[in-house]
């Protein structure tokens, strides 16, 4: 082979029919149906394929090889700040995902701390009577939107759970935090990316001031007095070497932890609910493990429950929370062979990734077993089946996530029983992170 072979070569030009509308790109034909884009540039293009969004030339890494690169980002060419703030808005400014190299190395060490065994059994232990409560007006014998019930729920939880503050604070100020933090995280959504009233970021702008003034007036509180919530535990947590969150970080990381603890568990909740209800079999297999055990399960319980496993791994293949990962690079690479030049936005297609058939049999086909030890299909490349993402960045709260859904599912199993039509495909909304439009109706029947 010569030198000149082992050239990178360019990212393949952008066909005249994929440039999409003036402007805004590809952007509407991603909403409206990801997967098929992703398919189609793969085909045509590779790997490292050119997308065009916002008037911006972009590259999209397409299959394990090409995600697993940036991932590794072994020549920290790939940084997060830069893409991610451009997609969630300044609205997470300085949460732990936004942060990059050293800086983020050092955040991240503390953070940890927020998520050793110990602390995940505590929460366990929060968990459950969040649920109770936040269950105990749903409707049965009827239709009802489970999406959103369940989005309720995990809002519910995270008051008590990660702000501490349901306990010493009125109904009606917990409700305008809830308004608050979730104006913030429809701000990826919005199309006038500015502070204009009555736009999605206008109602961000607002929603942020208040959960900042909201989170430093029980700061000193939560400083002095050490209780079980995430909010008090980053006040109080540090490294071996003593380093610390300042106020500031306490504040930023508490916004940043409850987007991203939020959307995700709830779409995760879901798809469980839609696939559990088209597929009785596994739901009546997993109703028989979490009965085996009592009403409020510790962590290890949790994470025994089997089947339910296999169901939340599948559920995140098939409908990953977060499909797209953003990376913007600070300086040329190269990836599988093409240079990516400096300056560059890049779209990771994770959700891609988790349905080629080169990986996985019968991709679209809903079957948790692929996870079994007998298979392990994920184990057919190091980057096959990326939900939390991978590398430095990879998802600190995984654990935590995995506990959270199935503490739902559990107190679910062993309260209902459901069924969903085996045609039914949820409309799903994927401007931002994907969600079933419908809102997924199903009919819970007390067991
Ligand atoms: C099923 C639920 C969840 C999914 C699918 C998920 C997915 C992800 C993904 C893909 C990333 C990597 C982003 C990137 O590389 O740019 C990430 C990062 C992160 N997640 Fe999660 N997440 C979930 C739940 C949670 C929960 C419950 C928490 C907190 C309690 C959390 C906290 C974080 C944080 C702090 C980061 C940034 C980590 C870093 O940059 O070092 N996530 N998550």
């Amino acid at each position: 082979m010569t030198a000149e072979t082992l050239e990178p070569r360019p990212i393949p030009v952008l066909r005249r029919d994929d440039r999409g509308l003036p402007f805004i790109g590809q952007v509407l034909e991603y909403a409206k149906d990801p997967v098929g884009l992703y398919r189609r540039h793969w085909e045509r293009y590779g790997p490292v394929a050119p997308f065009r969004t916002l008037n911006t030339n972009a590259a999209m890494l397409l299959g394990p090889d090409a995600c697993g690169e940036a991932l590794q980002n072994k020549d920290k060419a790939f940084a997060n700040q830069p893409a991610w703030s451009q997609l969630v808005g300044p609205f997470f400014h300085r949460g732990l995902m936004l942060i990059d190299f050293d800086e983020h190395l050092g955040h991240r060490r503390i953070m940890q701390e927020a998520f050793v065994r110990p602390r995940l059994e505590t929460y366990t232990r929060r968990l459950h009577p969040a649920i109770e409560h936040g269950m105990t007006a749903w409707e049965t014998g009827k239709e009802f939107p489970a999406y959103w019930r369940l989005k309720q729920l995990t809002l519910d939880i995270a008051a008590d759970l990660f702000m501490g503050g349901a306990r010493d604070t009125s109904q009606a100020e917990m409700d305008r935090v809830n308004k608050a933090f979730i104006a913030c995280v429809q701000a990826a959504a919005g199309i006038i990316r500015a502070n204009v009233p009555g736009t999605r970021w206008g109602r961000a702008y607002r929603g942020r001031k208040v959960l900042e003034s909201f989170l430093r007036h029980y700061l000193p509180a939560k400083r002095a007095n050490q209780t079980d919530d995430i909010f008090s535990v980053l006040c109080h947590i540090e490294t071996d070497d003593g380093d610390r969150f300042t106020d500031d970080d306490v504040v930023n990381h508490m916004v940043f932890l409850m987007m991203a603890a939020h959307d995700t568990s709830t779409i995760t909740t879901a798809t469980m609910l839609q696939y559990l209800g088209q597929h009785p079999a596994w739901q009546e297999r997993c109703r028989t493990e979490a009965e085996a055990l009592g009403p409020a399960p510790s962590a290890a319980e949790l994470e025994g429950l089997v089947s339910l496993d296999l169901v939340m791994r599948e559920a995140l293949r098939l409908r990953a929370p977060v499909p797209v990962l953003v990376r913007h690079t600070v300086k040329d690479t190269v990836v599988q062979g093409v240079r990516i030049p400096a300056d560059t936005s890049v779209a990771l297609g994770i959700q891609f990734t988790h349905l080629m058939a080169d990986y996985w049999t019968n991709p679209e086909e809903f079957d948790p077993g692929r996870f079994s030890p007998e298979r392990r299909e994920d184990k057919s490349h190091r980057f096959a089946w990326e939900p939390f993402g991978g590398g430095v960045h990879k998802c600190i709260g995984m654990h935590f996530a995995g506990l959270e859904v199935k503490a739902i599912m559990h107190r679910l199993l062993r309260g209902y029983h459901w069924r969903v039509d085996p045609g039914y495909v949820p409309p799903m909304d994927n401007h931002s992170l994907p969600f079933p439009k419908d809102g997924l109706p199903i009919t819970l029947i007390r067991n």
